[in-house]
């Protein structure tokens, strides 16, 4: 069973920014990814639509052999993951922002959050600020459309710009001096996003942390792999080869995607 793979999944090609994240710790693991793109975005779709997803992509995930299963999207997480754990006994590990190593970075005492509507309406947030935000302020910020233009390949260029300046400036104004990536897709304009910002200004991302959780999951049951590594196999619920042309910008590589049927 150490041997089997790890399966990750996310709405679209934002969960790849954990993936890998997940291969630089686990180079001995092998990967399979699903990209819901016929689905996406989450953000803007409801809880239920998408627990049902969650749940058919996570079935389809352990068909394959999965030995666990990343919810690599903090919407899906949000949505989904306590009822994915309750239905499937192999490890699940979820993502939600970085509030709390925000809220011990920060020195003016405000952080924000860019996320999806979807994670930002979500009680698992709000029961998340409950948890870490202490005295920190914490201004929250959806972010409608950016990830349409991160899965149609637009990573720079004047929109993309516009939408991370129109976004963080109500963040900045509000004194925050660290802004947390909620939600998987903004890792890949996070270039763009620290020419917007005022130097000095910390972002998080969850990725590396998640992938330390999964090690210390798969650790925990004995279910690390001594390798080597399969090739990483993908799938897309989209159009396969929308994802195959996207692959070279956002992983280390070219691979086939094979269509999801459902
Ligand atoms: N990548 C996802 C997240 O982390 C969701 C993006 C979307 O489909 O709206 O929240």
């Amino acid at each position: 069973m150490s041997n089997a793979s790890i399966g990750i999944f996310d709405s679209g090609v934002g969960g790849l920014s954990v993936l890998r994240e997940i291969e630089r710790l686990l180079p001995n693991e092998s990967l399979l990814y699903v990209a819901d793109s016929g689905h996406v975005p989450y953000g803007e779709k409801s809880a239920d639509h998408i627990r049902e997803r969650s749940r058919a992509i996570t079935g389809f995930l352990l068909d394959q052999g999965a030995k666990a299963v990343v919810v690599a999207c903090n919407t899906a997480t949000a949505a989904a993951v306590a009822e994915l754990r309750e239905q499937f006994s192999v490890p699940i590990v979820g993502m939600e922002p970085a509030v709390k190593p925000a809220a011990a970075a920060t020195r003016s005492g405000a952080v924000g959050v860019l996320a999806t509507t979807g994670t930002l309406q979500s009680a698992r947030f709000a029961a998340l600020l409950d948890r870490f935000a202490g005295s920190v302020r914490v201004y929250t910020q959806p972010c409608p459309g950016l990830v349409e233009l991160i899965e149609a390949g637009e990573l720079s260029g004047p929109r993309v710009t516009a939408m991370l300046r129109e976004f963080s400036a109500p963040l900045i104004e509000a004194g925050c001096d660290t802004i947390i990536l909620g939600c998987t897709h903004y890792p890949f304009v996070r270039p763009i996003l620290e020419t917007v910002v005022p130097e000095g200004t910390s972002i998080i991302d969850t990725g590396a942390a998640v992938a330390r959780q999964l090690a210390a999951r798969l650790a925990q049951r004995d279910l690390l792999s001594q390798g080597p590594a399969a090739q990483t196999r993908f799938w897309s619920s989209g159009e396969p080869k929308a994802l195959e042309q996207a692959l070279p910008a956002l992983w280390r590589g070219n691979a086939a995607v094979l269509q999801l049927s459902f």
